[in-house]
């Protein structure tokens, strides 16, 4: 059992990102776009995109490589992996048991999560509760995704927006006063049609008539998830700011879903914290699904942007609609 004193934070993080660079200049060959909408719309200049061979656990595997080595923890001493993507490898198994498999976490548990962009810092909750409830030591929490497989590269209004990559964070006991020190998800289901891929599940099978009609690609609704996403951000920030018991000023670091800049302004002007609080990288990666939030978590503490003792606050909205955000000392 863990000691009542010690806390439950990340020991260790790791990043996977695709070579591959794909510009707004050469979507404007693909699509009726341009660098300057993308830009002024969205804040996005570039994203990367795997590889036609490549999968997501081809990400997810060289990020959790990563996070376990930061941590200097073996992979036989896992005891769960979580992989939360939108875009598994395939419907079943999961990604996380191929990620145990290819780890060698021989006594780990392995699930996938599925809340799209909120994903990361969903199972980043769910993982604390685990370890803060003395069921286990340590857990592999991924956000990884490869979004650009699932785009119809002649919608401009979508496939603009989406970028692939992977990050990763062991999450295990800390001292105490560091870690993780509030949580909180929610959903609203009303508004799973705003955005969602509507085939390849047991609702419309995979025929050629789905493939036919693109339901094998994102669709979204933007303008609907926009108001939503800033009021969600909002929300969801000034909740988990009150559960930790810390006032919005306290917070030295947001590192918020990276989905469209004007969402993250329109957040920081309501809630009245400092713009250079915010973390940013969407302007390179464009948005990463629930690889999102990690990655910018690593290069937040890369930058350090985020340093020992740091509060910092994540918080992220996706489909479904679902969202989530967390409170913790660094
Ligand atoms: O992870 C969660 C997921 N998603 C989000 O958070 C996305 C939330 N939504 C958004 O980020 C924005 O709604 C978008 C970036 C998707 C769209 O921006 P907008 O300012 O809401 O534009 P709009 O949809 O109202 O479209 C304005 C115009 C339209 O033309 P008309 O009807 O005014 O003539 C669109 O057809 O912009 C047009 N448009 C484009 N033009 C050039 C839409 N996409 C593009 C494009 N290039 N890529």
């Amino acid at each position: 059992m863990r000691s009542r004193k010690s806390g439950v934070g990340i020991l260790g993080m790791g990043v996977c990102l695709p070579e591959k660079v794909l510009t707004n200049f050469d979507i404007e060959k693909m699509v009726d776009t341009s660098d300057d909408w993308i830009v002024t719309r969205t804040g996005i200049r570039e994203r990367r995109l795997v590889r036609v061979d490549q999968a997501t656990s081809d990400l997810a595997l060289p990020a959790a490589k990563g996070a376990l080595g930061q941590a200097g923890v073996s992979a036989e001493e896992v005891d769960l992996i979580i992989v939360a993507t939108t875009t598994p490898d395939m419907l079943f198994p999961s990604t996380a048991c191929l990620i145990q498999r290819d780890l060698g976490a021989t006594k780990a548990g392995a699930f996938d999560l599925s809340a799209a962009c909120a994903g990361f810092v969903y199972a980043l909750n769910l993982a604390y509760a685990t370890i803060a409830s003395g069921q286990y030591k340590y857990v592999l929490v991924i956000g990884a995704d490869a979004l650009s497989k699932m785009m119809d590269w002649t919608d401009r209004s979508t496939c603009v927006l989406f970028g692939d990559g992977a990050g990763a964070a062991l999450l295990g006991p800390v001292p105490g006063g560091r870690g993780v020190i509030a949580t909180h998800v929610g959903s609203d289901g009303r508004y799973a049609k705003q955005l969602m891929m509507p085939a390849g599940g047991s609702r419309l099978p995979s025929s050629h008539e789905t493939v036919d009609k693109k339901l094998h690609t994102v669709k979204m609704n933007g303008n609907e998830v926009f108001k939503m996403a800033v009021r969600i951000m909002v929300d969801a920030t000034r909740v988990v700011v009150q559960k930790a018991g810390l006032n919005l000023s306290d917070i030295d670091c947001v590192v918020p879903h990276q989905a469209n800049l004007r969402i993250i302004q329109a957040a920081i002007e309501r809630l009245g914290i400092p713009p250079e609080k915010f973390m940013l990288n969407l302007e390179r990666y464009g948005n990463m699904s629930a690889a999102s939030t990690v990655v910018a978590l690593y290069e937040a503490v890369e930058e350090r942007k985020i340093q020992s003792g740091s509060k910092v606050a994540l918080v992220s909205f996706g489909s479904g609609l679902a969202w989530a955000s967390c409170v913790m000392v660094w």
